[in-house]
């Protein structure tokens, strides 16, 4: 997109002097200076371009600062030379309108770089192509060729051009390059002979003295001191930053590029080689016989050298130095030259070779510039002239400057005024009359051919008789006396009678850009430019064929008695036919300033720059330029750029443009005075009015920025959401379906589950008819039966031992079978318990009887137990029937005896133990003393109420009793036996045989009574240590009523 930008975008200071406000000198000059100190070198007066001499290479002409000023409109981008070159080039191209460039300022002040800054633009948009690059880069070419030549040091300026220079570069119908055509002005010729203090001669001289081969200087017999030429100023011959060596190559160059000839530059060479060793030509005086000096060749040498390079025979010249033939009518008349008329006549001929040089190549390069084609050429006249100069001392040379400066100034005011005119014209706007100073005037005490300066100083110069500088400035008092801006003391006007800054041998003019001074010494001699015709003659008369080209009026053949035109005569005539030129064409102004005298960069000088601003007429300029109408705006940029101050027209005017700003302004309500309607543009009267605009559009694009700023933060916040918004939808979908499809697998794999069941219950339900009953039943029948058969066929192979002590049954293999497998476990233990016991004998059997009885009775009662499971119950210990120790008791007793054994008998006195014979028979228990075997008690069983025994591991037992009894009246039994267990199951088992008695108590305690006779004795069993005797249980009465047992607590 084409973005649009105005030059009132970001200007420092104002870009266009027109819109300063308020207008004075000083707001002027701060203008410049802010801008200046800115870098900003260039600034409009409406179209007219000042350029501020930056003294140093600032990065504004690079190719890419050309492109950015191609083809743009002028008040687009701020103020820039290449605005004002496209501006000429577009409107030559285009609108077929030749133009012109003027640029002008004083020495110093840039319009030779400003020419150059054009030129170079126009070739770097203009077409390309082979031959358009060659066309093109022999008119940028010329330059230095002519710089070389026409420009020296001056104490102003390193490079001042000491001739004016206007070039036309013709282009064809396409805007491309086809030639051009230089003309040049009054070179300052009298430099070639000397040069005020501080300056020096033309570049050449130094260049090639600096820069040519030993062998070119062998040739042109010179020799590389500056020293050696009186010509050469020696005090400023080099300059700082100059390289002239370097300079003489780029010369050289250029001059092949133009088109030069190796022999012409050769030529040319040779002739400026001539000029320095003409200089070195001096006279000195030899008296004649009539009293009179005449001058001689001090030394011929340097004669002889010139004359050599020029191909003149030496006696010619000689001769010319020495004499002077005036011709009048068919007389001859020779006269002697005195050494100043000699040294006279050697400096006007240096001074002709070297203009004359000159203008030669300048037609030389014309020849190679020009342009082939004969068609219809569109022309750029670019105009590079010596500006107005001040100088404390000033002569001939600066009077026809200054004369020409006024000329183009009057261009300028016409030229400026008439465009203005034409413009409103153009536009329909009413053109309002302008005040301003019209410079004619002087032009006119000048120029006027009959009593203009001019003409007064040709008529001195033809007069006959005595013609000095002094009859000149009486001519002038006599004529010019009352022009308001000649000014003379001797005048007859006796106003400046008194002027003491007015010298008697000067009269000063008030020119626009400021009063100057002039000496009248040297006009009329100057005016003149005489050179002697002998000398001419000898100069035509050399082989050197550039010399003689030089000098044809030289010619015997051609005499011409005839007055050559003055210098001043040819000078109006080239200004005149300059003016006429310009006026046929479109004009464009390049007003250059000087910031300083000292040639430095970053300085401003104030009163430099306003002195310039004021000769210039920069002031008057702007004047003119806002008298009418201080702004104009075609009317598409000014809708484009005001367009968002009113809401009809932003942000699209669909109607013409000059209603858009009709509506705009109306809507704005700027009083009507304010501006006119052209027809093209919108004329805006005063600054302020263009400032109110562009400060409201300023705050309207502040807003607007604003607006844009909130939307697109908008945008981005709601796009960002929009995002977050359909990653929060993308990230749910997938975690809903990652949920659904979780949920679905549980759903679809219970409705596996569910359906199978069902179609299980429904097939099964559907098979059941097929089957005659039950089938599921029998299939579940059948699979158990076959598990179990499983079972009990593994079970064969894995039963146990049939040891019942054997405690292995192999595990349990499915849980339903759990109480099968232990009832199995418990059935085959009583099997193989029962197995067991079928093998015991009626004995063995009837053994393991009493122990069963002796296990229900006291496992788990009794802490002895145990110990009597492992002992076989003897029965009868003493062998009674046998031992015939016994054999007494035996007799005594008629039942059988079951068992018998020693026990202890508890004295119920002291409860020491007594040994006896325990007898146990079927009906009765026999104590009978163990020595002797006397019965010492019998008990028949059924007196006996219980048997007391003590829960610990001792072998106590009471046999208690029955009150009333028989035998109750010896009181209860306490005894004591190892065979403890034994005895008691065995009188259980007696006991509860015995038809007609009832059952035995066994009472197991351990605090028991025991009748002894009258008293009953509570007998108690205590846990004790071991006791030392070894006696492992004591029986100690305690008392009467007490009997106390210790029993060893059991390991
Ligand atoms: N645009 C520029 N950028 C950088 N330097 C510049 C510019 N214009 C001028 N100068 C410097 O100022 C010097 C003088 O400029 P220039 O020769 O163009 O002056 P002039 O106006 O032609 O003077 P004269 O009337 O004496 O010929 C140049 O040699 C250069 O150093
Ligand atoms: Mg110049």
């Amino acid at each position: 997109m084409e973005v649009k930008t105005s030059l009132l975008d970001n200007m420092i200071g104002v870009g266009d002097m027109v819109l300063l406000e308020p207008l004075s000198e000083d707001s002027f000059i701060e203008n410049l200076r802010n801008r200046f100190d800115h870098n900003e070198i260039y600034t409009y007066i409406g179209s007219v371009v000042i350029s501020m001499n930056p003294y140093r290479s600032l990065p504004i002409f690079t190719p890419e600062k050309v492109e950015e000023y191609r083809n743009r409109n002028f008040y687009e981008l701020s103020p820039h030379i290449y605005a004002l070159a496209d501006e000429a080039y577009s409107s030559l191209r285009d609108q077929d309108k030749d133009q012109c460039i003027l640029i002008t300022g004083e020495s110093g002040a840039g319009k030779t770089e400003a020419s150059k800054l054009v030129m170079s633009y126009v070739a770097a948009v203009c077409g390309k192509g082979q031959e358009v690059n060659k066309v093109k880069e022999q008119l940028l070419q010329s330059n230095p060729v002519l710089e070389a030549f026409g420009n020296a040091k001056t104490v102003r300026n390193d490079n001042s051009s000491r001739f004016g220079k206007y070039m036309d570069i013709e282009f064809d119908f396409k805007g491309d390059p086809l030639g051009g055509v230089i003309s040049n002005y009054l070179l300052e010729k009298s430099r070639v002979v000397k040069q005020p203090r501080g300056e020096r001669n033309f570049h050449v001289f130094y260049q090639l003295l600096s820069g040519a081969s030993d062998d070119t200087l062998k040739k042109l017999k010179l020799d590389r001191d500056f020293s050696k030429y009186n010509y050469l100023s020696l005090d400023s011959a080099a300059v700082n930053g100059l390289d002239d060596a370097a300079n003489f190559r780029t010369v050289r160059n250029a001059m092949q590029i133009v088109g030069f000839m190796e022999d012409e530059v050769q030529s040319v060479l040779e002739l400026v080689a001539a000029v320095l060793k003409l200089g070195n030509i001096e006279f000195k005086p030899e008296s004649r016989c009539n009293g009179t000096d005449e001058s001689r060749i001090k030394d011929k040498n340097d004669l002889k050298e010139m004359c050599e390079l020029l191909g003149i025979e030496q006696s010619v010249l000689e001769r010319a130095f020495s004499y002077r033939t005036v011709e009048a009518k068919l007389e001859k008349v020779s006269t002697t030259l005195n050494v100043s008329q000699a040294y006279y006549a050697r400096d006007a001929l240096a001074k002709n070779l070297y203009s004359r040089l000159f203008s030669w190549l300048v037609t030389r390069i014309n020849e190679s510039i020009k342009a082939q084609a004969k068609t219809r050429h569109k022309v750029m006249g670019v105009l590079d002239i010596y500006g107005f100069e001040i100088f404390e001392d000033n002569s001939f040379e600066q009077f026809i400057i200054n004369y020409c400066n006024e000329k183009l100034q009057q261009i300028f005011i016409e030229l400026t005024l008439r465009e203005e005119q034409e413009e409103y014209v153009r536009e329909g706007i009413e053109w309002t009359n302008i005040e301003y100073f019209n410079n004619a005037i002087i032009c006119d005490l000048i120029e006027n051919h009959q009593n203009g300066i001019l003409a007064m100083l040709d008529e001195e110069c033809l007069r006959p008789g005595t013609v000095t500088d002094e009859t000149f400035l009486d001519k002038l008092n006599t004529i010019c006396a009352e022009h308001q801006h000649f000014e003379s003391r001797l005048s007859k006007n006796s106003k400046f009678l008194t002027d003491h800054s007015l010298p008697h041998s000067c009269f000063r003019i008030q020119h626009y850009a400021g009063k100057v001074l002039y000496r009248t010494e040297g006009f009329v001699d100057k005016n003149n430019d005489l050179l002697y015709r002998d000398l001419s003659q000898a100069m035509y008369k050399a082989t050197h064929s550039l010399i003689k080209q030089l000098f044809p009026e030289g010619n015997p053949a051609k005499v011409n008695l005839k007055r050559p035109p003055t210098a001043g005569f040819q000078f109006k005539a080239s200004v005149g036919t300059l003016m006429r030129n310009l006026q046929t064409k479109n004009p464009n102004y390049i007003r250059c300033i000087k910031p300083n005298d000292k040639k430095a960069a970053h300085i401003f000088t104030d009163s430099l720059v306003r002195h310039q601003a004021r000769y210039l007429g920069l002031m008057e300029n702007v004047r003119v330029r806002r008298a009418g109408y201080a702004f104009r705006q075609a009317y598409e940029p000014c809708l484009e750029r005001y367009k968002m101050l009113c809401k009809r027209t932003w942000p699209h005017w669909r109607g013409p443009a000059r209603e858009g700003v009709e509506v705009l302004m109306g809507d704005l309500q700027v009083p009507t005075e304010e501006y006119s309607y052209g027809r093209s543009k919108i004329f805006i009267r005063n600054p302020r009015t263009l400032f109110f605009l562009e400060e409201r559009r300023r705050q309207c694009l502040q807003d607007l920025a604003t607006l844009i700023q909130k939307i697109y933060r908008g945008w981005k916040c709601r796009s960002h959401f929009l995002l977050l918004k359909e990653s929060q939808i993308v990230v749910a979908a997938w975690y809903r379906r990652f949920a659904q499809q979780k949920k679905y697998k549980k759903i679809k794999s219970a409705t596996t589950v569910m359906q199978s069941y069902a179609r299980g219950w429904q097939v099964r339900r559907e098979y059941r008819k097929f089957f005659r009953a039950n089938a599921g039943k029998k299939i579940y029948d059948f699979t158990i039966q076959r598990i179990m058969q499983k079972y009990f066929l593994g079970l064969k192979s894995t039963t146990p031992s049939m040891s019942p002590v054997d405690m292995n049954w192999p595990t349990r293999p499915y849980r339903f079978l759990d109480g099968v497998h232990t009832e199995l476990r418990r059935i085959f233990h009583l099997w193989r318990c029962k197995k067991y016991r079928s093998q015991f004998t009626e004995e063995q059997k009837a053994v393991y009887e009493e122990k069963l009885e002796a296990s229900e009775i006291f496992k788990d009662k009794k802490t002895l137990y145990p110990s009597s499971v492992s002992q076989p119950f003897k029965g009868d210990y003493l062998e009674i029937s046998k031992n015939p120790k016994y054999q007494k008791l035996s007799s005594a007793v008629d039942e059988k005896v079951l068992l018998a054994d020693v026990v202890n008998k508890i004295n119920r006195a002291n409860g020491k133990g007594t040994p006896r014979i325990f007898l146990l028979t079927k009906k009765s228990v026999v104590l009978a003393d163990q020595k002797t075997g006397q019965v010492k008690a019998s008990v028949p069983l059924p007196d006996l109420s219980s048997v007391s025994v003590s829960t610990q591991s001792d072998g106590f037992f009471a046999l208690r009793l029955k009150e009333g009894s028989a035998s109750a009246i010896k009181g209860d039994f306490l005894l004591s036996s190892e065979h403890l267990i034994e005895i008691i199951t065995k009188l259980h088992r007696t006991g509860a045989t015995a038809a007609d008695s009832e059952q035995l108590n066994i009472d197991i305690s351990d605090e028991f009574l025991v009748q002894f006779k009258q008293d009953k004795v509570c007998v108690k069993f205590i846990q004790a240590a071991a006791l030392k005797n070894g006696n492992s249980v004591s029986c100690k009465r305690k008392n009467n009523r007490l009997l106390e047992v210790s029993v060893p607590a059991s390991a």
